[in-house]
């Protein structure tokens, strides 16, 4: 399927036909996802396709009972981690080592800037201090703005993780299945099922199947783009 086609026959599919997806087209579509742009390389993801029957019903459950989650034919939960940026840089700086070497700007980038992003200290004691530092040398030039909190950390863990969602979705719509992206969950309870820590976030849960055409439930509705699109 062309990319406009898959953009734009995408729709998010309530209700699923009772028919499995083949294990290659949900590969095909991580595969997509992975291939996501992602901040600073540092891939802070972990996607999990609920398999098991017990977990599946759980999931269906912490899903608020939704009828994408209850009928569809696979359900994945997007998750990023928080603490994963130090194994996936050593990772990075080792592939890199490989190729050939990094140039130092990016050596300097990975060990000096991307812990100053991450790291936040005892009690946040590190994210108010950059916090300041960057308010007052902000007033004279323009300095990044965050993250300064654990909680600044999660929106930019979470911005990645959604464009990997995307890739996702539309990887499953170009192969003719269709999705529905969820955030309707209790992510205590999906936390649990998956047995993830305090250092995961549950950023959607996607269902996926054959679309029944009952689970569109109307026709795409999209406000005036004048109300959106700017040029300046
Ligand atoms: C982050 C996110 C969370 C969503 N959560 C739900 C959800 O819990 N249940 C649901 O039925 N649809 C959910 N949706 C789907 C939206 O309602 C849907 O994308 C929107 O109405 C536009 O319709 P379309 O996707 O068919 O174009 C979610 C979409 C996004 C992007």
């Amino acid at each position: 399927m062309d990319f406009f086609d898959a953009v734009e026959s995408r729709r998010s599919v309530r209700k699923y036909l009772p028919e499995p997806v083949p294990r290659e087209v949900i590969d095909r579509a991580l595969s997509a996802a992975l291939l996501a742009p992602n901040s600073s390389n540092l891939q802070p993801w972990e996607i999990f396709l609920v398999s098991s029957p017990e977990k599946r019903g759980a999931m269906v459950t912490a899903c608020l009972d939704q009828t994408a989650a209850a009928t569809a034919a696979e359900l994945l939960v997007f998750t990023a981690r928080t603490d994963t940026w130090r194994r996936n840089r050593a990772y990075l700086l080792k592939a890199l080592q490989e190729s050939g070497g990094a140039p130092d700007m990016i050596l300097k980038y990975y060990n000096e800037i991307v812990p100053l992003m991450y790291a936040h200290g005892w009690l946040n004691a590190l994210g108010w201090l950059k916090k300041i530092v960057f308010s007052i040398v902000g007033i004279f030039r323009p300095v990044p703005r965050g993250p300064f909190s654990n909680a600044e950390v999660k929106s930019v863990l979470s911005k990645t993780v959604a464009l990997a969602c995307q890739n996702f979705m539309l990887a499953i719509a170009a192969q003719g299945y269709a999705t529905c992206p969820m955030e309707g969950f209790d992510p205590c309870r999906v936390k649990k099922i998956l047995g993830l820590g305090r250092k995961s976030i549950v950023v959607m849960v996607i269902a996926v199947g054959r679309a029944n055409p009952e689970g569109i439930y109307g026709p795409r509705l999209r406000l005036d783009p004048e109300l959106f699109l700017f040029e300046v």
